[in-house]
């Protein structure tokens, strides 16, 4: 199926406010492109849910530093539409930059909570209000009953649930596990940045993850475990931003035994950042 493609919110609104008049629910696919399978699972998601799935199609320049890959982040519209229609997605609102953030805009939408927890927020300040902005919008554009979120990008994920909940929006957020390739990396548009031998290493993050939560079911102290991973990392080659357990739903450093609880970890391999996690 050949999905439709509309850059303006007026378009946009055209056709939603056609299906609404047909009865017909709908799920949202945030996303920045570069469409992979991760992409698609959440397409496939939304679909279980919904008569209709929309993915949207902006690499947002306000979630990136100056210093980070907003120019050389992969772009390749063709191929994502192709990808997307197999998918089945129906419609691509791909908007360009002055459609979203139009002369003279102001706004910011910033959290607490789960935005601050210590984790991405540490190492990209400006991420969040970056990301709650845009998707704030895209909600209020879309009017999607569903939205659908990869539980890779994990603290996005509950930073956007908070948001939703707190502005009252008329949305569900759904967390979709997260797609893995063979050797257990997550599926990632920054993969692609790997060289070869980067990309045998970058499963590390993985075993890891998955070995310290295999200790801590077995009793050991979360700090421990996640102490013991972030070294094995560290003498992989990698450069830790962070390993740590937290909270599975308020991502606060856990105090209670018995807690859910989520292992969380950003860290560096050469140029290419990855991030990982795993429930416990
Ligand atoms: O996860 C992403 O790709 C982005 O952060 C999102 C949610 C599309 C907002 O730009």
């Amino acid at each position: 199926m050949k999905p439709k493609l509309v850059r303006t919110v007026a378009a946009l609104r055209r056709e939603t406010a056609q299906w609404r008049r047909d009865g017909l629910r709908y799920a949202v696919v945030p996303t920045m492109g570069a469409i992979h399978s991760g992409h698609t699972q959440l397409v496939t998601e939304g679909l279980n849910r919904a008569n209709r799935v929309i993915t949207t199609i902006f690499v947002n320049p306000r979630q990136f530093a100056a210093h980070e890959d907003l120019g050389k982040y992969p772009r390749d519209e063709d191929g994502d539409v192709r990808k997307l229609g197999k998918a089945g997605t129906h419609l691509i609102f791909l908007p360009p930059p002055h459609e979203i953030y139009g002369e003279g805009f102001s706004t910011t939408v910033s959290l607490a909570g789960p935005a601050k927890a210590g984790l991405e927020d540490k190492f990209r300040p400006q991420f969040f209000d970056g990301v709650t902005t845009i998707v704030a919008k895209l909600f209020i554009q879309t009017g999607a009953d569903y939205a659908m979120f990869g539980e890779k990008d994990y603290q996005q994920l509950k930073v956007v649930t908070r948001m939703a909940q707190d502005l009252d929006l008329p949305i569900e957020v759904v967390g979709v596990p997260t797609v893995r390739e063979e050797d257990g990396l997550a599926k990632s548009s920054r993969n692609v940045y790997l060289s070869k031998i980067e990309r045998q290493q970058a499963t590390a993050i993985y075993r890891n993850l998955q070995a310290a939560a295999d200790k801590i079911r077995a009793g050991i102290i979360p700090q421990n475990a996640m102490r013991a991973a972030t070294r094995s990392l560290m003498a992989q080659g990698f450069k830790v931003d962070y390993v740590t357990a937290r909270n599975a739903e308020t991502l606060a450093i856990p105090k209670h035994p018995g807690e859910p609880l989520r292992l969380i970890a950003a860290a560096w391999l050469g140029k290419t950042r990855l991030i990982d996690n795993l429930a416990v």
